[in-house]
């Protein structure tokens, strides 16, 4: 009885005029003469003329199928189609007339002369148009998603995603790399961001944290002699948000034991090129240039340069110490530094040009901006009288200006005036069009500090994470170094086209290092034992030398796809609220299910 139900069923069709033979967007003059069966969503119907014509759409691309009055069952259902019915028919396949010939897509030659027609599914009047070119409003998008990702864009989105996926399977396998899944009910992993906790109910009030990312696992696993661990993972992270952040987003994690620096670069420079081979046909040039942070703050003002175009910092302190104006002499005398960039062709700027330049740079939080003009070999600026002729011309040979170009110069502390200089040259870069989107810039940077001091803690933090190893000469410990803030860590990030697209490190490997590293951050010894005792007791018992990095994958594929929004690479993001407009979350819970957890909701303080 069972057995003969089991081959019914198997048999049974979800169509009455037969299964798929092909994919709308396949069927070429090669079938001519052929019956094929295709099924998709009407993207478009017309009626010319007695005529009913289907343009009837997969991921796959656009067939155009024709209708006739004589075939009667077949016309009566083709009548009734609208956009995004899900339609499946029969027919066969000819070329089509001359001059209805459509060069620009794939089944452009050909039309189905339709036998039999079936509707398998109806639909509503959607909220906006699926197949036009016209951007929709984002949270239309987002709130209807399925209808957004049907979208021809979306889908060579997701499917470039998943051959990012692929060939870094494939690259990292053939090199003896081995996935393994850590946990996401976990506990807080230090990345610099605030955890999502996740109340247990079996030990109400103890909570798991999502990770940030799997960093202490990963080590774990190279102290277990896994030698090599990938995983393509999600990572969670409760931070403010930006056009490149997510709150969930994905890495392609790695570690490796017995290696260095450059071992963990050639692996990622090779994925890198591996990846574009295969998704983009491009050959990238090996190897990608190296900076040190300090450089990159220097020429760039920024950890993350876009080397897509010039603009360079330049340092103006020592040309401008003895400067009259005030603003410059003050900021020199209490540790600021003077720096300036030269945009060629910029004299022409206008009078509101330049004083919307100059709000740009107060909302970054500079006090102004400056500017010189070169014309007819002269400096032309609000403040000329208080540059000296000496000070003119070591401007003019600094920049290598000429008539017609403009200096822009930011006297601050240095971040203000590194966090300024740097946004004023991405605008500039920008909105004159200084850069070639076809470009791919890729750099690493490295030797970058291994703590910063945080005021509001009022102690130092890691730059990279508290497990990241400090750049010490042989023999030299940590308690030989007087300043802590010159130590440098050994930690790189891969930046392209201005964006942090992976960080990692060397990491720590002998327990003795591990603790003093904690010391040197205010973490006790109590807090230590109390977070991160598992990794204390795992370097103690034979843990080699390893590092590792990870690769922001979302961000990857934004630039591997051209999109400006991380949201366009994800297929059920956040809105920069946090929000899931689809399914609506976050979402109260039942009074019930927080009774079982032990919580209780405190009514929200109100705002006076
Ligand atoms: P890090 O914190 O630098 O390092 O993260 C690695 C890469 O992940 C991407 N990334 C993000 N992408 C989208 N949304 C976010 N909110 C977000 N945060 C980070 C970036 C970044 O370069 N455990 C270490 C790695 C290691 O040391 O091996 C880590 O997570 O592209
Ligand atoms: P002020 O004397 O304040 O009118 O400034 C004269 C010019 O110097 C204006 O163009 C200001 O925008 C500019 N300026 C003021 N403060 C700074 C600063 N900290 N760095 C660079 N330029 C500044």
């Amino acid at each position: 009885m069972c057995s003969v139900m089991n081959k019914e069923s198997l048999s049974r069709s979800y169509s009455k005029v037969g299964s798929r033979t092909h994919y709308c967007g396949e069927v070429t003059a090669d079938n001519e003469g052929q019956e094929v069966v295709v099924c998709g969503w009407v993207r478009r119907r017309r009626d010319h003329g007695g005529l009913v014509f289907i343009d009837l759409g997969d991921h796959t691309g656009v067939l155009q199928a024709v209708v006739i009055p004589d075939n009667g069952a077949a016309f009566v259902e083709a009548e009734k189609v609208r956009s995004e019915y899900v339609v499946a028919l029969r027919g066969q396949v000819r070329r089509r007339p001359s001059g209805t010939v459509n060069q620009g897509i794939s089944t452009g030659e050909v039309e189905l002369d339709v036998k039999e027609a079936e509707i398998l599914s109806e639909s509503e009047t959607p909220p906006f148009v699926v197949h036009e070119g016209e951007e929709h409003k984002e949270e239309l998008r987002l709130k209807y998603r399925y209808l957004d990702l049907r979208r021809d864009d979306m889908q060579s989105v997701l499917r470039l995603r998943h051959a990012v996926y692929r060939s870094t399977r494939a690259y990292l396998d053939s090199r003896r790399f081995c996935e393994v899944e850590t946990p996401i009910l976990s506990k807080p992993t230090p990345e610099g961001a605030r955890d999502f906790l996740v109340p247990s109910r079996m030990t109400q009030g103890q909570f798991y944290a999502l990770p940030q990312s799997p960093q202490l696992f990963k080590q774990v696993l190279m102290c277990s002699g896994l030698d090599r661990y990938y995983q393509i993972v999600r990572c969670f992270r409760d931070e403010d948000f930006r056009a490149n952040r997510q709150p969930e987003f994905t890495q392609i994690d790695i570690e490796m034991s017995f290696i260095n620096e450059s071992d963990v670069c050639d692996l990622i420079e090779g994925l890198m090129k591996e990846v574009w081979r295969e998704t983009k046909g491009i050959e990238l040039t090996l190897p990608f240039p190296r900076m040190s942070y300090d450089e990159a703050i220097e020429r760039f003002g920024v950890d993350a340069p876009d080397l897509r175009f010039g603009l360079e910092l330049r340092n103006l302190s020592g040309i401008l110490a003895a400067s009259e104006f005030m603003v410059f002499r003050s900021t020199l005398d209490t540790g600021g530094i003077i720096k300036g960039l030269k945009l060629e062709g910029g004299a022409g700027l206008s009078r509101s040009e330049l004083d919307a330049l100059t709000e740009l740079c107060k909302g970054m939080g500079a006090k102004g901006l400056a500017w010189l003009k070169v014309e007819n070999g002269e400096l032309k600026s609000p403040i000329v009288k208080f540059v000296t002729d000496e000070q003119k011309e070591k401007l003019l040979e600094t920049f290598s200006a000429d008539d017609g170009d403009i200096i822009f110069i930011v006297a601050d502390v240095p971040s203000v005036t590194n966090t300024t200089l740097s946004g004023l040259r991405l605008h500039l870069g920008r909105s004159r069009g200084l850069i070639d989107p076809d470009k791919l810039a890729f750099t690493w940077v490295d030797s970058f500090p291994l703590l910063e001091y945080d005021r509001e803690q009022k102690r130092y933090v890691a730059v990279h994470h508290p497990f990241t190893a400090p750049d010490l000469p042989v023999g030299v410990s940590l308690s030989d170094v007087a300043d802590p803030s010159t130590l440098k860590a050994r930690a790189y990030d891969l930046v392209l086209n201005g964006q942090e697209i992976a960080g990692g490190s060397i990491r720590i490997h002998r327990q003795a290092m591990q603790s003093e590293v904690f010391r040197l951050l205010g973490i006790s010894e109590e807090e230590a034992r109390s977070k991160f005792s598992f990794l204390l007791d795992a370097l103690s018992f034979g843990a080699p030398p390893h590092g590792g990095i990870a690769v922001g994958l979302d961000r990857l594929v934004m630039i591997l796809t051209g999109k400006e929004s991380i949201r366009d690479v994800i297929a059920f993001p956040k809105t920069s609220r946090g929000v899931d407009l689809m399914v609506e979350s976050p979402s109260a819970a039942d009074v019930e299910q927080l009774l079982e957890l032990g919580l209780q909701i405190k009514a929200k303080p109100k705002v006076s």
